[in-house]
């Protein structure tokens, strides 16, 4: 497929990502401590195939290597994640040198290969030590977070520009601890509540910190955010429509956008917000970007005997889907992206994560052909470009995944990676999707060179 990306700035970051949980491995090297997903992953029946990610990508080691594979697609940014029981095992108190040693070394390697990197500080990895003590639903844990944040911040701030507070907090909140599918796999809707609203009070003091150790910081949010239809035109599904909405994207937008919690979505939920004076301004701190993380769209009914938010997602027939079933649309992620300038007033958008899973093979000739991830990739960015086109300030891409990993639940079965990781031997091997990204990035990157 040709597409047409000359509408993307000529410093557009062209990147791929990770977090340190699915790919570090080295769980108990160096002082680390557990988190709760050690907990929760070595809980038995938790994730897929028993596994865990106690080597994951053993990244920890391989990082080197890893960075020369970035160095080979010919990125210019890398998306990773920072493992707070590395660098304060006890969650608070102590910093752990060897932890932060090695964040430091990676970071030294990113830049010595002319990679921009873009430091995420909380990608679900809390220490299980302040589970102990509470965990989110706790208020302690925002304010840990951002002394945790201060700690990473100045160590490495005179070369990370770029920082992220909080990865996809949905996930943390909702599917961790309303739905139960990931750690710490509570199943209580006040629990969820209150872990949502300490999350984004330390996303606020962790602006804070960030910005008062980083001179020229550009701090952001990541969300995974939906593109939602009703299944019908019944008023009951265009109104579950709106509550998912409310659950999925607006719960996490407006109060970092000073609007405060959405009222419908507090009657909804009933449970009462753990509200301090003041909490909504720390959380309304000026963002210097947005972070969208899109994988599919969303087509729900209405399911009044179902849990908060009382809808049920429905499956299109015909469309086609990835090995995760979800849904490809590559239009969901232009919407959003039009939907993020225009209702929330973005001025610096990025695409932090996109991408799909399949079930790759390598081949006896060692080739891994993955024609429908390269199709996914080339149809997203041909979206992105059109809303570029249609004004929406878009700043960089990031494909997730650099490499196959601990896809959380779902264990190593689903790739994700540009790059293939055989988990026996720990081989690397580029998949198509991984040359051809490579090649759309040269073109790119080469066109602005050729016109300077
Ligand atoms: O692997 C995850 C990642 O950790 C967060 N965003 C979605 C990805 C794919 O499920």
């Amino acid at each position: 497929m040709t597409i047409d990306l000359a509408a993307l700035p000529e410093d557009f970051l062209w990147g791929t990502a990770t977090s340190a949980y699915q790919i570090e491995g080295a769980v108990s090297e160096d002082g680390r401590s557990p988190s709760i997903w050690d907990t929760f992953s070595h809980t038995p029946g938790k994730i897929d195939n028993g596994d865990d990610g106690d080597a994951a990508c053993d990244h920890y080691h391989r990082w080197r290597e890893d960075i020369g594979i970035m160095r080979q697609l010919g990125t210019n940014a890398y998306r990773l994640s920072v493992a707070w029981p590395r660098v304060v095992p006890g969650g608070d108190g102590p910093v752990n040198a060897k932890g932060l040693a090695f964040y430091d070394e990676v970071i030294d390697g990113l830049l010595e290969a002319g990679i921009t990197p873009s430091v995420t500080l909380y990608h679900w990895d809390l220490p299980q030590v302040l589970q102990d003590r509470g965990g989110w639903p706790a208020r302690d844990t925002a304010e840990h977070f951002a002394a945790y944040a201060s700690v990473v911040a100045e160590r490495l701030g005179d070369r990370v520009k770029h920082w992220t507070t909080l990865n996809e907090p949905l996930c943390s909140a909702w599917i961790g601890h309303l739905e139960g599918r990931m750690a710490p796999g509570f199943t209580d809707l006040t629990a969820a509540v209150r872990t949502s609203y300490h999350l984004l009070l330390g996303h606020g003091l962790a602006t804070q910190a960030i910005r008062a150790a980083v001179p020229g910081a550009q701090v952001g949010i990541v969300n995974n955010l939906s593109d939602i239809q009703p299944a019908t035109d019944r008023p009951e599904d265009v109104a579950a429509a709106k509550r998912l909405d409310g659950h999925t994207n607006r719960w996490w937008l407006d109060p970092v956008h000073g609007r405060g919690f959405p009222a419908d979505m507090v009657e909804v939920y009933g449970v009462e917000l753990p509200e301090v004076a003041g909490d909504l301004e720390t959380i309304a701190a000026p963002l210097d970007w947005l972070g969208l993380n899109y994988y599919f769209p969303s087509t729900v009914a209405d399911d009044p005997t179902g849990p908060a938010p009382h809808v049920r997602s429905i499956s299109r027939p015909g469309v086609p889907r990835t090995a995760m079933d979800w849904e490809v649309e590559a239009a969901g992620i232009e919407r959003l992206l039009l939907r993020l300038t225009h209702d929330y007033g973005a001025r610096k958008l990025y695409i932090t994560e996109n991408g799909s899973a399949y079930p790759d093979v390598v081949r006896p000739d060692g080739v891994v052909d993955d024609p429908e991830r390269a199709a996914y990739l080339e149809q997203h960015l041909a979206a992105c470009a059109s809303a570029v086109r249609k004004g929406v300030p878009l700043a960089g891409y990031f494909a997730w995944s650099l490499l196959d990993n601990f896809e959380w639940a779902y264990g190593y079965d689903k790739r994700f990676g540009l790059v293939h990781v055989d988990y026996k031997t720990q081989k690397r091997t580029i998949k198509g999707s991984g040359h051809r990204y490579a090649e759309i990035v040269r073109e790119h990157l080469g066109r602005g060179r050729s016109a300077a």
